[in-house]
């Protein structure tokens, strides 16, 4: 089997593609043909290293897969050979084969398309939780997202849309049509004041924020009261275009607007841990999102596939800011079962 692996820490151009034996699933563990995986920005995080607790190389990114139950370890019930299958995983996607513990997989619908499923896993089940586990927010809310043109962004606008949920969403000019087309009002953070803007408009409730650093100060005045700010990720210090001092003056700062009397509050959020604080939750979440998908309540957005062996330059495009919308790796098995798509 094939496997995309990161042998040093870097960009894309430390992956490498290896051939090695299909493994073998131990107790309790069920042995995944991988047919979609995600590619994410935070495959790009833990590969430059700059996140504390980040894989030691060489280890395989992917956060998420879908694929099909091939093989059954010792003592696994409840599943069968051949049936689609989920895993949200934080490394190890990019392979055409790998072993699972049984908890680590939620069954799936076999009758919607992977390369659309896969768009649920990481970003939509983020998004979900963000909107109405953290931020509370329902309909006629208003919420501010960064990053509106890129996967995770695309999928808060239409989760937003769905729920009327009034967003605004800052992007490069390229991507304003797809933001409008999700509902959003798009913002060129390269040539607009998002903060007057928003505030222009009485604030928001919820600010999603990516970039990090002196960014998460400008989003938090974008709040009203009440109103919350996540810091997701640091998006910014991962392409080097801010520095590890800014970054941890963004998060301690985050702390002091958190216990400063000023009503709004701020937090870092990180998926993973939040599952595994919640057992059980991932699969309910996801399942209900399975639901929205097959009543075409959401719509996700899928920019562009590459093949698994093209990993890097999958990583490549969503580096330089390209994807409108969530990029996908599909093995030679997505392509042989469903030769039409
Ligand atoms: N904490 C969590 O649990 C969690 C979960 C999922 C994702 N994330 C984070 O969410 C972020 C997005 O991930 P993704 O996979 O969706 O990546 P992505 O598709 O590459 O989206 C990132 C977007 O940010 C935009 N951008 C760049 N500079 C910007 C700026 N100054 N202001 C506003 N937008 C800017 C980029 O395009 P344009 O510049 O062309 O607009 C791009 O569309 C990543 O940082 C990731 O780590 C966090």
């Amino acid at each position: 089997m094939r496997r995309i692996v990161a042998v040093e820490t870097g960009g894309p151009e430390v992956l490498q593609l290896v051939e090695e034996e299909i493994p073998e699933p131990g107790p309790g563990e069920v042995r995944v043909k991988v047919l979609t995986s995600g590619v994410a920005f935070g495959d790009l995080l833990w590969m430059s290293g700059v996140v504390p607790g980040s894989p030691k190389p060489p280890f395989s990114p992917g956060y998420d897969l879908v694929g099909l139950v091939d093989k059954l370890g010792e003592g696994v019930n409840g599943f069968e050979v051949g049936q689609r299958v989920a895993a949200f995983v934080k490394t190890g996607g990019y392979a055409e084969y790998s072993c699972w513990p049984q908890e680590e997989l939620t069954p799936i619908s076999d009758d919607l398309d992977p390369t659309t499923q896969i768009c649920l896993t990481l970003n939509y089940v983020t998004a979900y939780v963000l909107i109405n586990r953290i931020g509370k927010i329902t309909s006629g809310g208003r919420i501010l997202v960064h990053g509106a043109g890129g996967g995770m962004g695309t999928a808060m606008l239409d989760l937003a849309r769905t729920m009327d949920i009034q967003a605004f969403g800052t992007a490069s000019l390229a991507k304003h049509e797809l933001v409008e087309s999700l509902g959003g009002i798009p913002i060129d953070y390269r040539s607009e004041d998002f903060v007057e803007i928003v505030n222009r408009e009485g604030g928001v409730d919820l600010v999603v924020d990516h970039m990090g650093g002196s960014h998460l100060a400008r989003s938090f005045q974008c709040l009203r009261p009440g109103g919350t700010l996540v810091s997701t990720s640091s998006y910014a210090a991962a392409l080097g275009q801010s520095g590890a001092l800014e970054t941890v003056g963004g998060l301690l700062r985050l702390q002091l607007w958190n216990v400063w009397p000023n009503q709004r509050s701020a937090l870092l959020f990180d998926v993973v841990p939040f599952y595994k604080k919640n057992p059980g939750m991932y699969s309910l979440d996801l399942l209900a999102l399975q639901e929205l998908l097959a009543e075409e309540k959401i719509n996700p957005v899928l920019d562009t596939t590459f093949p698994l062996e093209e990993g890097a330059k999958a990583l490549e495009y969503l580096r330089d800011g390209k994807a409108k919308g969530k990029v996908v790796l599909v093995t030679e098995a997505y392509s042989s079962t469903f030769p039409g798509l």
